[in-house]
């Protein structure tokens, strides 16, 4: 006997129209992989799967759609994080999940334990999905070869942050449509960032085509691989570019040790006005976040009509409501009762 599953909040029944339009989108499908851990393994069709349902839980906003009722999300963070910590959470919340945090500091890996054995330990407590957060490179790997249950990177150290990447294309689709032949320039710290780690990735899948503006020392030497353009000057980069993306200069990885000095950084390669303008007409700014004001973005650009920086937020939540519906629940059925 099948049993039916209902979604009621406290307040209301969510909306049917939601409920439809999810399980048009969903159609049962999954995507590809039992983990999220690196843009790697997705398909064009993965992404438009994520995206599409995306759009639909960010025209929902907040209201609650309970289609993870009874499941345990784990948020192991072992670097600090706002944004990506918070709208993982808040998207297991909004999906009727309970959500377990920890951190390094006050978890027994203080005392030696190890994170595989940490993250060992936290699945046998039943949980459904575990997001992490490393400063070490390919942990969420690692964890996926070992753990029964679907791992979610959300940001190992330089190499990837693959979630970050997906709500950036969601916002760059939102305002341009289809991305195909679009130019996108970053400017920044490219060798120390995770954002970028996926971004190149992502965008060269798109056929989206990409230029690089950052110094020699903050340019890796891996680039070649992802086919972009790189320049020296944003003046150059900027020309014409339907993207402006900030990257920030990653104090805590060390790139201070990378550059001349923060000044002479901010000289060159700050996004200010004058340099935006150059952009095309219809160009939108982006930034992760923590935006440095001055540093990589200038002050007067976060309140321009074309700055993106909070839609990304945004986006961040209904693309990781989307990531773990999937990863999550591989039925995918939804009914109103
Ligand atoms: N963009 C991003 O990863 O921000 P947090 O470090 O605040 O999660």
């Amino acid at each position: 006997m099948t049993t039916k599953k209902t979604f009621y909040t406290p307040e209301k029944m969510v909306s049917d129209v939601v409920l439809h339009k999810l399980t048009e989108i969903r159609q049962g499908r999954n995507i590809s992989g039992g983990h999220m851990v690196s843009i790697d393994t997705l398909s064009h069709e993965d992404i438009d799967l994520i995206l599409g349902i995306a759009d639909v839980f960010h025209e929902a906003k907040s209201e609650k759609i309970r289609v993870l009722s009874g499941h345990t999300i784990i948020n192991a963070f072992f670097e600090d994080s706002t944004r990506t910590r918070s709208s993982f959470e808040l998207a297991a919340k909004h999906l009727g999940a309970d959500t377990l945090h920890i951190t390094s500091s006050g978890s027994s890996t203080k005392k030696g334990e190890s994170l595989l054995d940490t993250a060992l330990t936290l699945t046998a407590l039943q949980a459904s999905a575990v997001v992490v957060r490393s400063g070490y490179a390919g942990l969420p790997q690692f964890l996926s070869r070992y753990l029964p249950i679907p791992v979610l990177n959300a940001g190992d150290s330089w190499h990837e942050h693959p979630s970050q990447a997906l709500l950036d294309v969601k916002t760059m689709r939102d305002h341009h449509g289809k991305l195909e032949g679009k130019v996108v320039t970053i400017i920044g710290d490219i060798v120390h960032s995770r954002v970028t780690g996926s971004l190149l990735r992502i965008l060269q899948k798109l056929n989206v085509r990409v230029r690089i503006c950052c110094p020699e020392t903050l340019l890796p030497k891996s680039i070649s691989q992802f086919g972009v353009q790189h320049f020296a000057r944003v003046e150059d980069a900027v020309e014409n570019t339907d993207v402006v993306y900030a990257m920030r200069v990653k104090a805590e990885y060390g790139a201070k040790g990378f550059l001349p000095s923060l000044r002479e950084y901010a000289r060159d390669y700050c996004v200010t006005p004058k340099r935006f303008v150059l952009a095309h007409k219809n160009a939108i700014l982006m930034d992760a976040g923590p935006v440095i004001r001055g540093l990589s973005v200038s002050d007067a650009l976060m309140t321009h009509d074309r700055c993106r920086v909070l839609e990304q937020v945004e986006n961040g939540l209904a693309v990781r409501k989307a990531l773990l519906w999937l990863m999550v629940d591989r039925k995918g059925e939804v009914q109103n009762s």
